[in-house]
């Protein structure tokens, strides 16, 4: 046994894989420990399933990730309070930190009446079930006739895409707390879904807000410019489908049948109040109800925080006054050998590339608090008998090549551009962890 750095990096998406390789390449022996199965996170389970050539070049940089020789990788194991092992569980085997890029598993529930019927949803359980991730893949959506997503970025847009091109429901109403100048969707992602969009029904909504928009100095017709900048790329239609935005509306309850089904959405229309160069949304009392059967939350989302770390609005805890900062930037939880980055540190923030940088920023602020320590001996024999010991199947980097192979060569075999299993036990049995029955 050497001595060496020893770290333990809680997440396999972006932010936890690029953060790992940079410990590695420092110097450090990293274990990486996964909940899911596949490596990847949301670039596996959360970006657009057809969106083919991205998913496989991330993949690729994934793969030679996994490939590192001072990097371990425990996949189906779960980190935190109460999951398979406990933050002080991995002090027990000698980590001398901790980082913490477990994304942002929570859900942002709003609190309002009928949370609970069937039919109301949040995005991430709805990209995680379209995108194959266990367990939510094996869960029942109900996706009506009439839907309504309620945020204005990017998710919303993925979800608009999912219910207009492939579940191909009628109607698809997007609910917007603020206007249309506010929207924080891309172009590129609105070319997928805008041959959808009921421009004559954005004219009259963008006409009906406009006064309200205007009293803050926002530009109506800049707006509606912005909106449709992804005309003349327009990826063509395959449904009917009838997609359209509602601004300046807020749901404040859901309404359900006598069977617990969601049949009405209630919206309270908002003026905006100027508030420090930005603006907020004001609730103006008016209230008018949508008759949807599926509603869908695509509000961002925060940090489950049952994972045992402070959290502080939608994420968890940093040291305001960090020993190590990067970039200006804490990434320090307020104990003092556990470290965030990613989507852990800051909830529903940006792209993959954004989630890498700061996946490695997180890994240098964890090897200058290092270099105040001395290295150990990395024992890393004490953790792989400790997995050993848990009484489920723990998938290891040589397993998740053959599974790799696996769906590859079933692809092949099925015709189809890519293959994934959807259920762990057909996983663990592709890989021979599991005795097929
Ligand atoms: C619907 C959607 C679509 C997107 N599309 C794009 C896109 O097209 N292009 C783009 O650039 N970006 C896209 N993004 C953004 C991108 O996916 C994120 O920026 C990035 O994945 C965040 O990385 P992360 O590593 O912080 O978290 P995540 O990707 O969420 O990874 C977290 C990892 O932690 C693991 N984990 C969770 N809890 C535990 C635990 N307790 N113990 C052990 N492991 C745990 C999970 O299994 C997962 O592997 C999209 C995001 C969403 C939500
Ligand atoms: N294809 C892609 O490239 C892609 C796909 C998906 C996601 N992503 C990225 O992933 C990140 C997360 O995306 P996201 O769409 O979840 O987040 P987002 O871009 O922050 O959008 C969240 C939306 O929800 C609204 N919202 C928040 N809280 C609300 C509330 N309480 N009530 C009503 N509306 C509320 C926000 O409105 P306000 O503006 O008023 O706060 C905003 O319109 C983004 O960086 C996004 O670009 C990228």
């Amino acid at each position: 046994m050497t001595n060496q750095y020893f770290v333990a990096v809680i997440g396999a998406g972006p932010a936890g894989l690029f953060g790992a390789r940079e410990l590695a390449n420092l110097g450090a022996r990293v274990v990486l420990f996964n909940r899911d199965i596949k490596p990847g996170g949301l670039a596996e389970y959360g970006i657009f399933p057809n969106k083919y050539t991205m998913k496989n070049g991330l993949r690729k940089q994934f793969r030679q990730i996994m490939d590192l020789s001072k990097l371990d990788y425990y996949g189906n194991v779960t980190v935190g309070s109460q999951g398979d092992l406990t933050l002080d569980d991995l002090r027990g085997l000698g980590f001398q930190a901790i980082l913490v890029t477990a994304g942002a598993q929570g859900t942002k529930w709003l609190g309002l009446p009928g949370e609970d019927l069937e039919g109301v949803y949040h995005a991430k359980d709805v990209v995680y079930y379209y995108n194959g991730l266990p367990p939510y893949s094996q869960k029942s959506f109900h996706f009506g006739k009439r839907c309504a997503v309620i945020g204005a970025g990017n998710v919303m847009l993925d979800i608009v895409h999912y219910l207009s091109r492939d579940v191909k429901v009628d109607e698809v109403i997007a609910v917007v707390r603020r206007g249309p100048a506010e929207v924080k969707f891309d172009k590129k992602e609105m070319e997928y879904v805008i041959a959808n969009l009921d421009q004559t029904a954005l004219d009259s909504e963008i006409q009906r807000v406009a006064p309200i928009i205007q009293a803050v100095g926002q530009d109506a017709d800049a707006a509606r410019a912005l909106i449709l900048e992804a005309l003349p790329k327009a990826t063509p239609k395959t449904t009917d489908t009838r997609f359209s935005f509602e601004f300046l509306a807020s749901p404040v309850q859901m309404i359900g049948d006598a069977e617990g089904k969601l049949t009405q959405v209630e919206l309270e229309d908002n003026i905006l109040l100027a508030s420090n160069g930005d603006t907020k949304a004001k609730g103006t009392g008016n209230k008018r109800r949508l008759d949807v059967e599926t509603v869908i939350f695509a509000i961002g989302d925060k940090v489950d925080k049952s994972f045992g770390l402070p959290v502080e609005w939608n994420e968890f805890a940093k040291n305001p006054n960090p020993h190590f900062p990067i970039d200006g930037n804490s990434y320090e939880s307020p104990v003092d050998d556990v470290f965030v980055g990613g989507w852990s540190r800051n909830a529903s923030l940006g792209l993959v590339g954004i989630a890498r940088k700061d996946g490695t920023n997180a890994a240098k602020a964890v090897w200058q608090y290092l270099q105040t320590k001395q290295p150990s001996p990395a024992n890393v024999e004490a953790v792989a008998a400790r997995l050993k010991g848990l009484d489920k199947p723990i998938v290891l980097k040589e397993d998740i090549k053959k599974l790799e192979a696996v769906e590859i060569a079933e692809a092949k075999k099925q015709g189809l551009v890519e293959f994934k299993y959807t259920d762990n036990d057909e996983m663990l049995q592709a890989m021979g962890l599991k005795e097929t029955v």
